[in-house]
């Protein structure tokens, strides 16, 4: 496996200013990878995969799936259900109205949505 140590240090840059970071590109450009190598790096993580039928059903009702969730929400195929990011926009408000961070990774094709600042340093 290639590291991308770039790549893992824009997402944290990101998540400093905004709380929310969006993966985006081409199918099979590595934004899945690149979404779970920054994953692993966090201790707390969620991770949704949209194209799979038993996340879709985790996130049927969102905001009583997402809400409890700290740490980072990683929601990979994030474009299957556009839905979400009315919801996403609440979460996170409410969010930073705590002083903390959420972000939500779209890698289009893949994203992610996370909840709470990024303690280490998306997760
Ligand atoms: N950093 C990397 N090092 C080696 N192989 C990679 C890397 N990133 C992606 N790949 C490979 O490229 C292919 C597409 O990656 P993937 O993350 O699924 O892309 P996407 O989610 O953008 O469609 C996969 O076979 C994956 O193993
Ligand atoms: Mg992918």
């Amino acid at each position: 496996m290639i590291e991308r140590p770039a790549a893992i240090a824009r997402i944290d840059a990101a998540f400093t200013v905004h709380p929310a970071v969006a993966l985006v590109g081409p199918r099979q450009c590595g934004k899945t990878t690149l979404a779970r190598m920054y994953a692993k790096k966090k201790a707390d993580v969620t991770f949704f995969d949209l194209e799979r039928a038993m996340d879709q059903r985790r996130l049927e009702a969102p905001e009583q799936a997402l809400s409890p969730l700290g740490g980072l929400v990683v929601i990979d195929e994030v474009q299957r259900a556009p839905s979400l990011f009315e919801t996403l926009r609440v979460l996170l408000d409410r969010s930073r109205a705590r002083d903390s961070c959420c972000w939500a990774a779209r890698l289009r094709g893949c994203s992610g949505i996370p909840r709470r600042r990024l303690r280490a340093g998306w997760g």
